[in-house]
């Protein structure tokens, strides 16, 4: 049907897109093995400094050449467009940004993420092989001001490090070195029983210390390991040999691949307890790389195969950013006349024309550009684009929001007239933003169909964000947003929902964080159906950080109206008559509109239906804006993808919770979903920040879970609460050093990262549609993956281990899984080759926690095995989970631990003054003793006796932590600015 024909006819970028999960703004295209449409955005707030600009040139030009030497001569950049503010003084050099936004931008220059400091990072949160958000680079990172030195000695070669983050954004990789405030632990026990540096290629060769203290580094009595604070310090001055990994230290001169699954100088290490093996199971950068569409065809052939070229200089346009342009179309066919609840005599058009109403008059920022055209079997412009500046444009616009219907329905036609409209004076329509809305299938025949339309908007550079009003909305609305980069929402016409505006209101501000931040933000919105005489009484937070402007508003179906009141914490009552309220009889709604800062605390909302005739749909929404004195607590709602073609989908609902650009951790966030039975039935999914499950990674303030509860083909709405009931909700502020790796680790901002409490608040944020193509009945969902296993504790004299994950669910991340496959193995190889091979850890084994009794999704399992007596000195362990119907996730990640020691070092050795009674009974074995560099081939071997006769205590003396010592020199890395060759 027309779904294939829509597909073949666009471009393979736009399909691509549709495809992909998450990020779905980038317009960065690949052909040739040229990346072309990068966008480096500056931050509107961002001092103007034209040398930024200059830099930025020099970091993509060296960029591009390493890109291209890491790939294997199969990429490098092209066209680049960096995207100055607004507020910038004209140069002649600046042309006018066409669809160029900071919002859709892949790089973004802007000031410190306190969680990250003057580290690039990218923002992501989905999984393996997928694109990022974006990447972030400070004005001083770029400009080479860091206050803690040069970025070339902290990190490398700024090409370098732009190559790190550019994995991640566009290629779904990960860290490959130890992150341990996220859980990635610096060192691990390798099969041989040696601790190991966690890495790529094994064989850099360099030391370990403590670096905060550059002192010796001691030892986690838990795991054996060495502590949280001991970094593995790389010889930045040897030669040649000992080859990293662009995904591990890109600083080393001799990194120039990404690890692979060679056996040779970039060797892929799978064991490694790091985010790339849990994220990706054990496979290397380079596999995941080589595999994505960028370098492999739909049908396995690959693509954009080495090419030698003579110059991989980018070539780059400074564009200057746009105020924003929208165009909002409205379907008024025939079916706009429906009535989708029979007790509420409303047509569709009136409560179509309310909400616009409404948007019109308080969801649009002041300063957009706006246009409105209206379709049935053909389309008609309302208005050209105006800029709304006074109360009279707008009141002007509001009163052209149509309220009629008939005909039939010609999508296409509509998409066609916004695009005029922005077109209109020989304009550049690139980057403007259509809203259409629409309640049908497109009828046959029309022309230009929504096919042609779309293809005519994607070479346009228009997104298209779109509203379907009812389940029998076509089915290729969703798609037409995909292929422009916009944003999916769904109403399905039942009365207690509000997502029609929700939708809406969030289409304006997405990808718009001008527009976002111009307008208010929505504490509250409901829609509820109230019988004859019926009240309802709600209580909304004003938290401190907003209050400003306050809305209270009412929207009604009913000529009879409703009765209402507000009432402030300190018992002020606002109703009908008093003067803070707009009335408008038309659009049947009413606005408490409270100026300056409104009273924090709880506000009482009350409303009755007064008919002795008639149910009614009300609507009550609370809208407010920052107070001026600190940014706001905001949330943010997403969806992985609204187009689901594939059963069972995975279908991720995300919120980002966060004040400023600190996440706050702990909050209440609640989905709740709208099936396309326009019955009253919703859902509500809990989302997590728990790094397990949907959730990439924990306490990032991003908290995700999977909706599994389909109910059948259509369309189902989401939209997320956010809320801090019992005051667990903290805004965390952190320094951590490990956003990119430092090439001089002791410089190393000291990971600090501190808790703050958080008031009570409460906010909403519409996240968008899932359209599910295929439903098939039955439990299809297997539980999700274990990604967070980890050894807590384990005991030598007990040959005991304490291991820890956090439950994954009966579906996906949701209910709870019916029993636990545990096994283990000498080595990680044959547990990843063949994990029902493996020996399995049965029920016997077990000292505490049980297999056949999982807890529910995100709550801890906890089990402690008794190992069974066996030579081997390290024993790897991975979980899956199985629901009742035999569905059964992938083997997780691995963990290892040794319980190879020996029995009497310390003894009578110098400096041995018998145990150390804080560390009796701690397990580590192995890990004590001096540490040796040996050569090139380990990075840390540890000194073992050859006593090899198992003891019941350990004896350990103070003098043996672990750590190089008196056989190496302290650390004397170079100083200043380096020759990134010097070295070499
Ligand atoms: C849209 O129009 C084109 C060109 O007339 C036609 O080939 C295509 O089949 C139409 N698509 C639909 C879904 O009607
Ligand atoms: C509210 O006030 C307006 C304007 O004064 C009036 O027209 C309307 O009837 C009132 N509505 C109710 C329900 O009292």
């Amino acid at each position: 049907m027309s779904r294939a024909a829509l597909l073949t006819s666009l471009t393979v970028a736009a399909v691509l897109v549709s495809l992909c999960a998450a990020n779905t703004h980038t317009r960065v295209t690949f052909d040739n093995n040229v990346y072309s449409d990068l966008v480096i955005a500056i931050h509107p707030d961002v001092p103007e400094n034209p040398d930024i600009i200059d830099r930025i040139k020099t970091i993509v030009t060296d960029a591009s050449e390493y890109l291209h030497i890491t790939t294997r001569q199969r990429a490098f950049f092209g066209g680049v467009s960096v995207l100055v503010p607004e507020t910038w003084q004209d140069r002649p050099e600046y042309e006018a940004a066409t669809w160029e936004t900071y919002d859709t931008s892949d790089v973004r220059v802007a000031a410190p993420n306190p969680e990250f400091d003057h580290n690039p990072y990218v923002r992501t949160f989905s999984g393996c092989g997928e694109k990022g958000e974006y990447m972030h680079l400070t004005p001083a990172y770029i400009l080479d001001e860091v206050p803690l030195g040069s970025t070339e000695y902290l990190w490398g070669p700024s090409g370098r490090v732009f190559i790190h983050e550019w994995s991640h954004l566009r290629y779904g990789v990960f860290d490959e070195y130890g992150i341990p405030a996220e859980g990635y632990p610096n060192f691990y026990f390798n099969e041989n029983g040696r601790i190991t540096v966690t890495g790529c290629k094994i064989n850099t060769p360099g030391y370990s210390r403590n670096y905060r203290t550059n002192g010796r580094c001691s030892t986690d009595s838990a795991t054996g390991l060495p502590d949280e604070e001991c970094q593995f310090f790389p010889y930045l001055n040897t030669q040649g040999s000992g080859h990293g990994s662009v995904m591990y230290m890109q600083f080393l001169t001799p990194v120039d691949h990404f690890c692979d699954d060679s056996e040779g100088d970039h060797g892929h290490n799978a064991d490694a307890p790091n985010k790339q093996n849990r994220v990706c199971d054990g496979r290397s950068t380079w596999d995941v790389i080589t595999n994505t569409q960028d370098f492999k065809a739909p049908d396995g052939t690959p693509i954009n195969t080495a090419r030698d070229v003579v110059s991989t200089e980018p070539t780059f346009r400074i564009v200057k950013a746009r105020k924003p342009r929208y165009v909002l179309v409205f379907d008024i066919s025939g079916s706009m006349d429906s009535i989708d609840d029979p007790s509420i005599n409303t047509p569709r058009r009136s409560l179509l024309h309310q909400t616009v109403y409404k948007l019109v008059r308080e969801g649009i920022p002041d300063g957009s550009h706006v246009g409105m055209a209206k379709f049935h079997s053909w389309a008609e412009r309302l208005t050209d684009l105006t800029e709304i500046l006074t109360e009279a444009d707008r009141q002007e616009l509001a009163d052209t929001v149509p309220n009629e219907a008939s005909g039939g329905t010609c999508i296409g036609c509509g998409l066609v007239e916004a695009l005029e409209i922005l077109s209109m004076n020989g304009a550049d329509p690139a980057g403007g933003i259509v809203i259409i809305l629409s309640d049908g299938d497109e009828s046959a025949g029309v022309t230009p169909n929504l096919t042609q339309a779309t293809a005519q908007l994607v070479d346009a550079g228009v997104t298209v964000h779109s509203v379907t009003y009812s389940s029998a909305a076509d089915s290729r609305m969703e798609e037409v947003a995909a292929s422009t980069h916009g944003r999916a929402f769904f109403f399905s016409g039942a009365s207690n929902s509000n997502s029609l505006e929700e939708g809406l209101r969030e289409a304006v501000r997405v990808q718009n964080s001008a527009a976002a931040r111009a307008s208010s933000l929505q504490l509250y919105s409901n829609a509820v159906k109230l019988e004859v005489g019926a009240t309802f009484d709600a209580t909304v937070l004003l938290d401190s950080t907003v209050g400003e402007n306050t809305e209270f508003s009412f929207g009604w179906t009913d000529e009879t109206g409703v009765e209402w009141s507000v009432t402030s914490p300190s018992g002020t009552v606002y109703t009908n008559s008093s003067a803070e309220v707009s009335y408008n009889h038309q659009a049947k709604i009413a606005t408490v509109k409270l100026a300056g800062k409104a009273e924090v605390g709880s506000w009482v909302i009350h409303v009755q239906n007064p008919s002795n005739a008639s149910a009614q749909r009300v609507v009550l929404t609370v809208n407010s804006r920052p107070s001026a004195s600190e940014p706001p607590i905001t949330a943010n709602a997403w969806l992985s993808n609204s187009d689901l073609q594939v059963w069972p989908p995975r279908a991720v609902v995300y919120a980002e919770v966060t004040q400023g650009l600190s996440p706050i951790i702990g909050a209440h966030v609640v989905a709740t979903v709208q099936g396309p039975d326009n019955q009253q039935n919703s859902y509500t999914l809990q989302l997590r920040d728990d790094g397990a499950g949907a959730d990439l990674t924990k306490n990032d303030g991003t908290y995700s879970a999977y909706f599994t509860q389909f109910t059948g083909t259509g369309r189902y709405s989401v939209s997320a609460a956010v809320t801090n009931p019992d005051g667990t909700a903290q805004l965390k502020t952190s320094v951590a050093g490990s956003a990119a790796p430092f090439q001089d680790p002791s410089k190393m901002p000291v990971s600090t990262t501190s808790y703050q409490p958080v008031e009570t608040f409460e906010r909403q944020s519409a996240a968008g549609v899932f359209q599910l193509l295929d439903y098939k009945p039955g439990d299809g969902f297997p539980p999700s993956r274990i990604t967070d296993l980890e050894v807590v504790k384990v005991s030598y004299s007990d040959r005991t281990v304490l291991l820890r994950w956090t439950a994954p669910g009966d579906d996906y991340d949701q209910g709870q899984a019916s029993q636990y496959d545990v096994r283990m193995s000498s080595d990680t190889r044959s547990l990843r080759s063949g994990f029902d091979r493996a020996a399995p850890v049965n029920g016997s084994m077990l000292t505490s926690g049980s297999l056949s009794n999982p807890v529910p999704a995100g709550f801890h399992e906890y089990i402690q095995v008794l190992v069974p007596l066996s030579d081997d000195k390290t024993v790897v362990f991975a979980v899956t989970a199985q629901d009742a119907s035999g569905n059964t996730g992938g083997a997780s990640n691995f963990v290892s631990v040794t319980f190879d020691y020996q029995d009497s070092y310390g003894e009578g050795s110098e400096g041995g003054s018998g145990p150390s009674a804080a560390m009796i009974g701690a397990i580590v074995g192995g890990v004590l003793g001096a540490a040796l560099i040996i050569g090139v081939s380990i990075v840390i071997a540890v000194k073992i006796s050859s006593g090899k006769t198992r003891i019941r205590e350990i004896r350990i003396t103070p003098r043996d932590n672990f750590g190089a010592d008196v056989d190496l020199p302290p650390y004397s890395g170079p100083k200043g600015k380096m020759d990134a060759t010097a070295h070499a």
